[in-house]
């Protein structure tokens, strides 16, 4: 049997995403970000396509790094402004079965109580369909908004989180038994209090005494996502974890950071496969070659170099504009994504160095990761190729215009993996967490979050 591919979709509450300028394409529909019907029309397209879920990004500042300040980011609508991610997945779920909605919240500045709630509450609305990506963010701005002078440094940030999942794992793991709410109108009980437990958490950045506000919803936890690959970020992928994306700008870079998160997941008493791995990556695509080239070169004409610096300088926390265009990026140690810097510094095997030009030319299309262009032949031969050569479980795709990008891939690449047997006709009942792991609803025993089950011997 051929290898299966998965593919997650890539977008956030706001224009553009991730391809600066482009929303000035005549058929780029993502200034309709406000519009609910934009989302139950993308979510229910993306369910015929099969996909694991769509992914929501979010960020809580603006890009201020470029230049100095966010003058650039706000006239280029780079990520500002910027809606609230979770408010939008109800109305997906409604009229969807099977899609999953992974959703970004930040642990810096959210105390965990609401939000253990907030998240319980999407469980029990989406039925059992939620992941969380969970950020520890990169934007100083951000912090500033919060009251903070600037955000924590990097490895302190993964500290944060730590704890912040500590508490929501007792919340969500550990509060409630399952049979805890009867309903029983003989007596008039409706939940039973000796079945409702006290989490009792005081730690360093938080004390929470009391019990979790919701009832137990499917998943209980929500499935975690993960999206930080400096070597931090993936002891703490390898703890929590269940699903990561990762961006990598070549093959190469792709499969030893692929290797070393399946590494790190087995260090962790985990299967090396007990998270799927989906990479960031753009597909243009029509129905050949020329055309699909020639959808590139359209495209491109519309993006903007330094909506992708504004963009580039905030994800690396260095400021380009200080660069020339044709200048490398030398060794700089970044307090923003590491990953994303490391990225470039490995990428270049050849010795060469990717040059401030470089950078805005390959991030001005889809961000971060590679796009790829061809007929949807040629797509499915590169993506197997990728899959085979890296050990990736799937593809993040970010879009370079919406819903025009899924669409494409619906029509010309899906089919195509469909016929070779590599990409599912249909849906697993159930979950997100068992459609992803085929291993039931809850958290899997090994997991960090079961330790912190009622009943369970250790939880620390
Ligand atoms: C594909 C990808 C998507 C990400 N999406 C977000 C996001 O939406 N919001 C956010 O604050 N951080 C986002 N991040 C940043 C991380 O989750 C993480 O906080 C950051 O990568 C720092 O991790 P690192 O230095 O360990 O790589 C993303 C990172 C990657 C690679």
């Amino acid at each position: 049997m051929a290898r299966q591919i998965r593919f997650n979709a890539f977008d956030m509450n706001c224009v553009a995403h991730q391809s600066s300028g482009l929303w000035r394409h005549p058929d780029d529909q993502s200034a309709r970000y406000k519009d609910l019907r934009y989302w139950t029309e993308l979510a229910q397209l993306l369910e015929r396509g099969r996909f694991d879920g769509i992914f929501i990004a979010d960020v809580l500042g603006t890009y201020d790094v470029y230049g100095g300040s966010n003058e650039a980011a706000i006239r280029h609508g780079a990520q500002v402004p910027v809606a609230d991610p979770l408010l939008v997945i109800p109305a997906m779920a409604y009229v969807t079965e099977h899609l999953g909605f992974g959703v970004t919240a930040g642990t810096a500045y959210e105390h965990p109580y609401p939000f253990a709630r907030r998240m319980s509450t999407l469980d029990h609305l989406t039925n059992g369909r939620v992941g969380w990506n969970v950020v520890t963010g990169y934007l100083p701005s951000a912090a500033r908004n919060m009251g903070h002078t600037d955000q924590l440094e990097h490895d302190d940030r993964y500290d944060h989180a730590d704890e912040y999942l500590e508490v929501l794992y007792k919340l969500w793991e550990g509060s409630w038994e399952d049979d805890a709410v009867v309903r029983d109108r003989e007596s008039g009980v409706f939940t039973d209090p000796a079945k409702v437990h006290e989490i009792g958490h005081a730690g360093k950045h938080f004390t929470v005494p009391g019990i979790h506000l919701s009832e137990p919803s499917l998943q209980r936890s929500p499935v975690i996502y993960q999206a930080g690959a400096s070597s931090r970020g993936i002891g703490f992928a390898a703890d929590n974890a269940e699903a990561i994306f990762v961006a990598a700008s070549t093959k190469a870079v792709l499969k030893s950071t692929v290797t070393k998160i399946r590494d790190a997941l087995e260090a962790a008493g985990r299967d090396r496969y007990s998270a799927r791995i989906y990479t960031l990556l753009t597909i243009i695509t029509d129905e050949t070659s020329e055309k699909a080239q020639a959808k590139y070169e359209d495209y491109l004409s519309y993006a903007s170099e330094e909506g992708a610096l504004v963009f580039m300088s905030g994800w690396m926390g260095i400021d380009l504009s200080q660069y020339g265009l044709d200048e490398p990026i030398g060794n700089v140690k970044s307090n923003a994504i590491q990953s994303v810097v490391a990225n470039f510094q490995e990428a270049a095997e050849d010795g060469s160095q990717w040059t401030v030009r470089d950078i805005a030319r390959h991030g001005a299309i889809g961000g971060l990761g590679p796009f790829i262009v061809g007929s949807g032949k040629e797509i499915a031969d590169q993506l197997q190729e990728w899959a085979e050569d890296t050990d990736v479980d799937g593809f993040n795709l970010a879009y370079a215009i919406t819903p025009g990008t899924f669409e494409d891939v619906v029509t010309h690449v899906i089919p195509e993996l469909q016929k070779r047997g590599a990409y599912p006709t249909e849906y697993t009942e159930g979950t997100l967490r068992h459609k992803l792991h085929g291993r039931g609803d809850r958290l899997p025993d090994e997991h960090r979050g079961a330790r912190y089950r009622v009943g369970a011997s250790v939880a620390s």
